[in-house]
């Protein structure tokens, strides 16, 4: 079956109160999205009832941004799948790399995309190096972050998956240059590469999708470069300029 391209929006620790939060919501269920394009939120846990509700049967796809890999238990502050039954999220991003860079490993990553799997939740894989170099070392920073966090994931399983390649160097509050797409082209190919190795050939591969500083005037060109989606952060908290990210899109068929 042909996958469509998948686009979620990143609002992190976004918007500052509820109220805005179901405003940015209501604003997304009018927008006009391309016919071959699944649309989806990660946003904070607090929101994701009350915009579950708002959205109700809309295609639209609702995740969360963290969860604990665990069902309960001595955990303080955490939370588990089983808290929010029987509301289940669709999705759940693992690994961000502002959550790596408070710690979170691949192997704690690893445990969540399993959990995530068990609960036929889409677990998104943030992977992506901090810095580039001339030798490229940092594809071997990719490259062993994908392994360790897809460690006892089931062949079967890996179609149910999403791994986003975000260089930690250009998502936009760092402060960086912008990808070129030629540069997303190549990592798309690399981490595909590691990924058919691992299948043992190209049958049941997850998506690829890109992320770092996505806006209406690059989308394109990133899924022109071979990304299956795209995940914007700072961008999406603007419903205009959501629109015309998709307006840069349309018409579009995978
Ligand atoms: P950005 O964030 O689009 O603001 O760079 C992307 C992300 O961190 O997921």
């Amino acid at each position: 079956m042909e996958r469509r391209y998948i686009i979620l929006a990143n609002w992190k620790m976004n918007p500052e109160t509820e109220k805005e939060a179901l405003t940015l919501a209501r604003a997304y269920k009018n927008l006009d999205v391309p016919k071959g394009i699944e649309f989806g939120a990660l946003v904070p846990l607090p929101y994701a009832r009350p915009i579950a509700k708002l959205w109700g049967r809309n295609k639209m796809l609702l995740g969360l941004q963290n969860i604990n890999s665990e069902k309960s238990g001595a955990f303080t502050g955490e939370v588990s799948f089983a808290m929010l039954k029987p509301w289940t999220p669709k999705l759940v991003i693992v690994g961000h790399s502002e959550r790596r860079a408070i710690g979170e490993t691949d192997a704690e990553v690893n445990q969540k995309v399993l959990r995530a799997l068990k609960e036929n939740v889409t677990p998104i894989i943030c992977v992506g190096e901090k810095v580039r170099d001339d030798h490229g070392f940092f594809l071997r920073t990719v490259e062993d972050s994908l392994k360790a966090c897809l460690a006892s994931v089931p062949k079967s399983a890996y179609p149910s998956i999403i791994i986003a390649y975000e260089p930690v160097w250009a998502i936009s509050s760092n402060g960086g240059r912008e990808m070129l797409p030629a540069e997303c082209h190549e990592m798309m190919i690399f981490i595909r590469k590691v990924i058919a190795d691992m299948l043992g050939g190209n049958k049941n591969m997850p998506r690829v999708i890109y992320g770092g500083s996505v806006n209406e005037l690059n989308s394109r060109e990133y899924l022109e470069s071979g990304a299956d989606g795209l995940l914007p952060g700072h961008a999406s908290l603007d419903p205009k300029k959501m629109q015309k990210l998709f307006n840069s899109l349309a018409p579009i068929q995978k």
